[in-house]
């Protein structure tokens, strides 16, 4: 069965995943393509094209479109509970009781359009609807590879109603014990302080969590934002997850917080410094957001987790690696997989996962995330003849080996590499590296490279025969999406790596999946005793991740890299400081 998934339901992150007989084999997103990051309200037309012809499958093959949102009904306590709660705004009342189904309905209409441009013939493929929470978890549960009775936690702005999903999956079939609905969510908390921090929801999010080890998480208590109710927690909305007329404005643009919270907190966070109070506001609100997470998994879901000690946890809310430490840590769960691309991208995925697992098809476990296109040494050379400035390059017969010296010499090199990641990460395909064991190398890629805050830390990848020892434990971590202790021994040898609390947010890499990355932390290894390498994603500041040659190309003239290794070729600039 041939399942195209499509995402951007939410009018961010669209994104499109191809599934045959249930094996990925395409799946990308649409702001690679169009080079805006989140491509916001954009559908994932050139990504659905792209898995098409990645697969050579025809449109007119394609026997389903699954698409992760879906009609709520009236009986449904989801659109009561948004009305109630948006007393205060009683136009957004009404419409949720009156109209509730008016996104999808016009998500439905952007769908069809899409078909119609990529030659879907709707009179052979069904479109099928899959509600938002249900596409994240069985992103997670179906791809998770665990057989067993698995716990499902979603954690996640909102879908069509639904902010957060308690469940559990069993034989392939998601359950649901529990769901929290707009404006109850707690992502949506975490969503509006970042805006209060001075970063963009949905964006900004990282940053407030590595903001957060710089502050103290008891200077303030930020516990009123979430009040505990009966079952579960109800946000007060006088401070945060405001709409309306209550929102607070500043030049006309309203945010997602309201004037309440800047009398109580002080003026909203301006600049790129991470100084007082800022840093712990951003350390309580990662600290209550942990607390409410952990309280709520126990409360619906600690049963099922003492049972079989499997959590499988998607949603935006599953990219907070804090968290995620604090969830690997307890005594009862014994793994938990995250999907890489758990944010709104990754439903695509989970749509399409959603349904191939009702029809009964077989799904493994996810391994890797390269899943975008890719391109050969006669493509990157064609695009290195064609630019004008004034770069040489030469073919490597020892790719990694070569790349390596470069590296160890202390070099950040830029390196692009087979298919392109699908999610946030960069994971060995689309990446600057960097030597952790180099003095200054992170502060270097920061500001003359990346441009970011120089207070965001980077991340490891490391081979999988070394990663036990330096993490301390022997639990999966492919994606990033798990921070851990570092062992003592290993901070002062890879302190670049290393965050302000001592933890790192490891990839650990195996030989199947990137042999060529693998190879690269070998050789690296070998000139500098540790098989650890620093990663972070080929891109500037507010620029989506790197994708064709062309755009490697524009980012390396666009910076002060020296070094680009392009598949096989290996390019440098003229005169480099004069570029
Ligand atoms: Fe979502």
């Amino acid at each position: 069965m041939i399942i195209l998934g499509l995402s951007g339901a939410l009018n961010h992150d669209p994104s499109a995943a191809l599934l045959v007989d249930g094996e990925i084999v395409a799946a990308v997103e649409e702001e690679r393509f169009l080079r805006d990051k989140h491509a916001k309200n954009r559908m994932p037309l050139e990504s659905a094209r792209y898995c098409l012809g990645a697969a050579g499958i025809s449109p007119k093959d394609v026997d389903v479109v699954a698409f992760p949102y879906a009609p709520i009904g009236l009986a449904s306590s989801a659109r009561w509970h948004y009305a109630r709660r948006h007393w205060y705004a009683p136009d957004r009342a009404l419409d949720a009781l009156l109209n509730g189904n008016r996104r999808y309905r016009r998500n439905w209409r952007r769908v069809e359009e899409l078909g119609d441009q990529i030659g879907i013939d709707w009179g052979r493929t069904r479109f099928e609807p899959v509600e938002h929470h249900l596409a994240h978890a069985s992103s997670a549960y179906h791809l998770s590879g665990f057989t067993e009775k698995t716990a499902i936690m979603g954690v996640d702005g909102k879908g069509e109603y639904a902010t957060t999903f308690f469940g559990y999956g069993e034989h392939g079939r998601i359950y649901r014990i529990k769901e929290f609905y707009d404006p109850d969510s707690l992502s949506g908390v975490y969503g509006a302080i970042t805006e209060y921090l001075g970063f963009e929801m949905l964006d900004g999010e990282y940053k407030v969590m590595g903001m957060a080890p710089y502050g103290d998480p008891d200077r303030y208590d930020l516990g009123r934002l979430i009040n505990r109710v009966r079952d579960g927690f109800e946000v007060d909305v006088s401070y945060v997850n405001t709409v309306g007329l209550r929102r607070h404005k500043e030049s006309g643009v309203g945010f997602y917080f309201s004037d309440k919270l800047i009398d109580w907190l002080g003026p909203r966070r301006k600049g790129d410094v991470a100084d007082e109070p800022y840093i712990h506001y951003a350390a309580a609100m990662q600290q209550l957001f942990e607390n409410w997470c952990l309280e709520l998994m126990e409360t619906y879901l600690g049963e099922t987790l003492r049972e079989t000690g499997r959590l499988a946890f998607a949603g935006g809310g599953a990219l907070n690696v804090k968290l995620n430490q604090r969830i690997v840590a307890l005594d009862h769960v014994r793994e938990l997989f995250v999907q890489p691309a758990a944010g709104d991208s990754g439903t695509s995925l989970g749509a399409a996962t959603y349904v191939a697992a009702r029809e009964g098809e077989r799904l493994s476990r996810m391994t890797h995330v390269f899943l975008g296109p890719s391109y050969d040494n006669d493509e990157c050379l064609r695009v290195l003849d064609a630019r004008r400035e004034p770069l040489s390059w030469q073919r490597l017969d020892d790719v990694p080996g070569q790349a390596a010296e470069l590296l160890a010499q202390g070099h950040p090199l830029a390196w692009f590499q087979g298919r392109m990641e699908f999610g946030p990460r960069a994971l060995g395909a689309r990446s600057i590296l960097g030597c952790p064991s180099t003095p200054g190398i992170a502060d270097r890629i920061n500001e003359q490279i990346k441009f970011r805050e120089r207070w965001r830390p980077f991340c490891p990848s490391m081979l999988d025969r070394v990663a036990p020892e330096i993490i301390q434990t022997d639990h999966p971590a492919p994606f990033m999406t798990i921070t851990f202790d570092v062992a003592q021994a290993w901070k002062s040898r890879i302190p670049e790596v290393v965050h302000e609390d001592g933890t790192a947010r490891v990839q650990i890499v195996d030989a199947e999946d990137n042999p060529r990355y693998y190879a690269l932390l070998e050789a690296l290894e070998k000139l500098t005793g540790n098989a650890v390498v620093l990663n972070t994603s080929l891109n500037r500041r507010g620029e989506p991740m790197v994708c064709s040659p062309e755009d490697a190309l524009n980012m390396f003239c666009g910076s002060d890299l020296q070094f680009l290794v392009l598949e096989d070729y290996l390019v440098t600039k003229v005169d480099g400081e004069d570029q």
